[in-house]
Order: structure tokens, then C-alpha cells, then sequence
């Protein structure tokens, strides 16, 4: 297997190319399999558990049965669903940490390896520079075990969010060592390419001018030129009538965005108050949000509540998640980002207090996920007095990392949890040395089973 990892600025199209590469090789007969990673990091391996969920979830009984005739009960942990698909599976007493997770690794590779034998296999991981390390890991384990595979790791990530020193950096330096990496570069559009895009979008050419104006603002980023192309159409500054585009006014008395944040705020102030409210709410939720979640946070009426949702999914400002009711995902984490930051620090605080409230009495259907939110919505509370919360959910999301062998993601939860106790008024003497010990134990197994297996690890 090899990667190759798209790089490039917030917004200069990364997502949508490894979109239309899957596309094509779809096209072509490839096999699929899709997972990107998120900013809340919500359960290890997301991108895997993502991608693999899904082919477990629509493979053939016996199909899935072969392929995971070796390990299946330690992929079952990875992947719930494969639990759920085959039940009976052995539940394996845990043995040495590292074997398991090498163990658990090998199966998720055997399992890939399986599927690039009967067609070419494409896996897109899109946003690796959020990925946690565990998923690094496994992309590694990954990559090495199958050198001769004809598995293709098709890799998304923001430049700008990777330095020398972020993990992402480390895992690509050695791969690329390996032979085993390939990085492409994305740059926006050029002035020409820029020209066509509007032409191919405006079914004409762009007046004199326009190009060149837009061009020097954006850089050619395709985020910020659809947003601007859009403020410039919502403004009636340019028009589209009669197979031609014509600016209506000249461009500085329009105005022109200077940034994308601008450009975004524009769009944004084009709704009405009680959407942007709705919006808002949902940006504390995550990129990703579900609406019954929502709807419980806003206290409203579950109708009124969609129609907002509704309006701005017409505006282009949120998309239902394809394949399931009732979420919903920003159109851009830019967006997401901007409503965000607009909220006042307390107000966010107390709003993920609320939100942690609110999923505490939610059943859902995959426990995992479940404590990572938790832990993730009530450390943002901790400051306020959710202190004891955050502890005891970070603690519980860091116990059921151990088990899925997500060691550096363990040592993370136990190091909140260690934070959030700082904050509570009378700390517990014992409970901050059993988190010491469970971070202790963690980053003891995190050392050992990165040396196994690795052939250039120093750390
Ligand atoms: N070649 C293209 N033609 C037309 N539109 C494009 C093209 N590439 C990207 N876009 C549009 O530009 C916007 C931004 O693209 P995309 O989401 O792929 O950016 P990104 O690089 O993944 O950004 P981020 O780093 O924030 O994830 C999207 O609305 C996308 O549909
Ligand atoms: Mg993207």
C-alpha cells in the first residue's frame, strides 16, 4: 500500500479533489471506503472506524465472516458494528498490551489487504491533521504491513495546522523515508483557471475586470471565491440574466471582502436573527451536529427548530449528512469556526455545560462515541463549576480508550481528567492518584508498543 497526501490552505479545495479522485476511481471499479477525521477527535481511529463501518455494515455475511476469520473479535472492538453483524464472536481476555494492539492493528490490515486483492482499493482519509495518534499508528502499521498490496491511501490535510513538530510531521517524515509517501501540493486557481471556473459556473464569460479583482483578493482559493462570487450575486452587483454576467455596479461601490472570514460574515449577515441564533447553538455541538441534540439545546419547538435549519441549508451554510436523519454537518469548518468564535467565552461555557447535560440523557447507539462528547463538552465546562463532570467523563472515555487499545488517546483523557480535578474545589487525593496511575499505565504501554513493530521509531 502507499499514501498520497493532499496538502494545502484552509479552503483551497482538498476536500473536493479526493471527492472527484473517489468519484473517478469509483467510476473505474475501484472499491471506496471513506473517514475523515474530526476536531473533537471523538473516538480513536475515527477515519477506520468511519470507513470500515461501512463496509462491514453492507458486505455479504459470509464475505465479512472470511475476511475476519483471523482477529475478528479484536477488529469487533475497533468496529462495534462487526460485533453487531456477527454476534458470538469470542471476547478475548486482554493479554500484553502491545500484542493486542498489534494484534488489533494486523486485523484491520488483513481486512483491508483482503479487499485490495478482489479490486483496486482507495481509502480517503480526509483532515489527517486532526487526526489523533492512534489512527497515525494504524495508518503506519497499515502502510508497512502491506507493501505489496495495491491499497491507496488517499490522505487530506491543512498545511497550515502542521508544523515540524506535530505528530502528522513525524508519521510522514518517516513514511516518506520508507518510499512509502507521496505529498502533492494544492494551490488555487490561477488567474486563467479562475476565469474558466466562473465562465463553466456563470455559463459565460466573466466581465472585464472580474476575474482579475476576484483573483487578487481570493488567491484563487475556491472556498473564498464561491463565497464571494456568492455575496456579489445575493448583492445584485452582478447579474446572470440572458446567458451573460454583467456587474450591475462597479466593484469598489459593492465592496469587496478582504478576507474569508469577511466574506463569511457577509453570507452569515444575510439571515435572520433567530437562524443565525439556531446557528450558533449548533456550532458548540461541533462541525457535525445532530438535530435531536439541538433541538433540546434551543429549548424550541422542534418545527420552528428545522425551518431555520431548513432556511439555512438553502443558503448553502449547513448540508444534510447524506445516509442519516437528521444530522447535519457546516458546509465548511470555516463557518463552523466563525459562529463559533463569535460566542462570547462564558456563554460557551455554560452552553457546553448544557450540551454535556443534554447528551448525559440521550441513549445512543455507539457508548464510545458517547464519552468522548461528554468528556469533550464537559471539560469545556470545567471552569464553571462542571469540574467533577469533566473528571469523571474523561476518566471513563480514558478506561474505554485502554480497551481499544487507543493508548495515547487514554493518556490524553487521563491528563484532562487530571486538569478538570485541579478545578474542583476539594480534590479527591485518591482519585488524583488513580488518575496518575491510569496516565502512568497508559503512556507505559503507549512506549512499548510504539517500540514493536516500528523499524525507525527514537523517540
Ligand atoms: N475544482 C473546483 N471547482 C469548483 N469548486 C470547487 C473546486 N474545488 C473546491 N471547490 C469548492 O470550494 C469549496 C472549498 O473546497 P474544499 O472544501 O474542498 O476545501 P478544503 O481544502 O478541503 O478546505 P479545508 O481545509 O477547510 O477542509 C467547496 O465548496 C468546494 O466545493
Ligand atoms: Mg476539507
Amino acid at each position: 500500500g502507499r499514501v498520497v497526501l493532499v496538502g494545502g490552505e484552509p479552503g483551497v479545495g482538498k476536500s473536493r479533489l479526493a471527492a472527484e479522485l473517489a468519484r473517478a476511481a469509483h467510476g473505474d471499479g475501484a472499491r471506496v471506503l471513506y473517514g475523515r477525521c474530526d476536531e473533537r477527535s471523538l473516538i480513536p481511529y475515527q477515519p477506520f472506524v468511519e470507513a470500515l463501518d461501512h463496509h462491514v455494515a453492507h458486505a455479504p455475511l459470509d464475505e465479512l465472516r472470511s475476511q475476519t476469520a483471523h482477529g475478528g473479535e479484536k477488529l469487533a472492538r475497533l468496529v462495534p458494528a462487526l460485533g453487531e453483524r456477527l454476534p458470538g464472536l469470542p471476547d478475548t481476555a486482554p493479554g500484553d498490551p502491545q500484542i493486542d494492539r498489534y494484534l488489533a492493528f494486523e486485523s484491520v490490515a488483513r481486512l483491508l489487504s483482503g479487499l485490495s486483492r478482489r479490486s483496486a482499493l482507495l481509502l480517503v482519509i480526509d483532515d489527517l491533521h486532526l487526526a489523533d495518534r492512534p489512527t497515525l499508528l494504524l495508518l503506519r502499521h497499515l502502510l508497512r504491513s502491506s507493501k505489496r498490496s495495491s491499497l491507496l491511501v488517499l490522505g487530506t490535510y491543512r498545511e497550515s495546522a502542521v508544523g515540524a513538530s506535530h505528530q502528522l510531521s513525524e508519521t510522514t517524515v518517516e513514511l516518506h523515508r520508507e518510499g512509502l509517501l507521496e505529498r502533492i501540493r494544492l494551490d488555487g486557481l490561477e488567474e486563467r483557471e479562475l476565469a474558466g471556473l466562473i465562465a463553466a459556473w456563470g455559463g459565460a464569460d466573466a466581465p472585464p475586470g472580474l476575474t482579475r479583482a476576484i483573483h487578487d483578493q481570493t488567491e484563487g482559493n475556491l472556498f473564498f471565491v464561491g463565497e464571494f462570487l456568492r455575496h456579489l450575486t445575493d448583492t445584485g452587483a452582478l447579474s446572470r440574466e440572458h446567458g451573460r454576467l454583467t456587474l450591475t455596479r462597479p466593484l469598489d461601490v459593492v465592496g469587496v471582502p478582504e478576507s474569508v472570514k469577511e466574506a463569511i460574515g457577509w453570507h452569515l449577515s444575510r439571515l435572520d436573527d433567530h437562524v443565525l441564533d439556531m446557528l450558533r447553538l449548533a456550532s458548540v455541538l461541533g462541525r457535525r451536529f445532530s438535530l435531536d441534540v439541538l433541538a433540546a439545546l434551543a429549548d424550541s419547538e422542534g418545527g420552528e427548530l428545522e425551518r431555520a435549519i431548513e432556511t439555512a441549508a438553502a443558503e448553502g451554510v449547513v448540508e444534510e449528512e447524506p445516509g442519516a436523519i437528521g444530522q447535519y454537518a457546516f458546509a465548511h469548518a470555516l463557518i463552523r469556526d466563525t459562529l463559533y468564535s463569535a460566542i462570547g467565552s462564558p456563554r460557551r461555557a455554560r452552553l457546553h455545560r448544557r450540551v454535556g447535560e443534554i447528551i448525559e440523557q440521550l441513549p445512543t447507539a455507539d457508548p464510545g462515541t458517547r464519552l468522548a462528547e461528554l468528556a469533550y463538552h464537559f471539560s469545556r465546562a470545567a471552569p464553571i463549576g462542571a469540574a467533577e463532570q469533566a473528571v469523571a467523563h474523561c476518566r471513563r472515555a480514558g478506561d474505554h480508550a485502554m480497551t481499544l487499545f487507543a493508548y495515547e488517546e487514554a493518556a490524553q483523557h487521563y491528563r484532562r481528567a487530571l486538569q478538570a480535578l485541579e478545578l474542583v474545589e476539594i480534590g479527591d487525593e485518591d482519585e488524583r492518584r488513580e488518575l496518575l496511575l491510569g496516565l502512568g499505565e497508559a503512556q507505559d504501554r503507549r512506549t512499548q508498543s510504539s517500540e514493536l513493530g516500528s523499524t525507525a521509531t527514537i523517540r
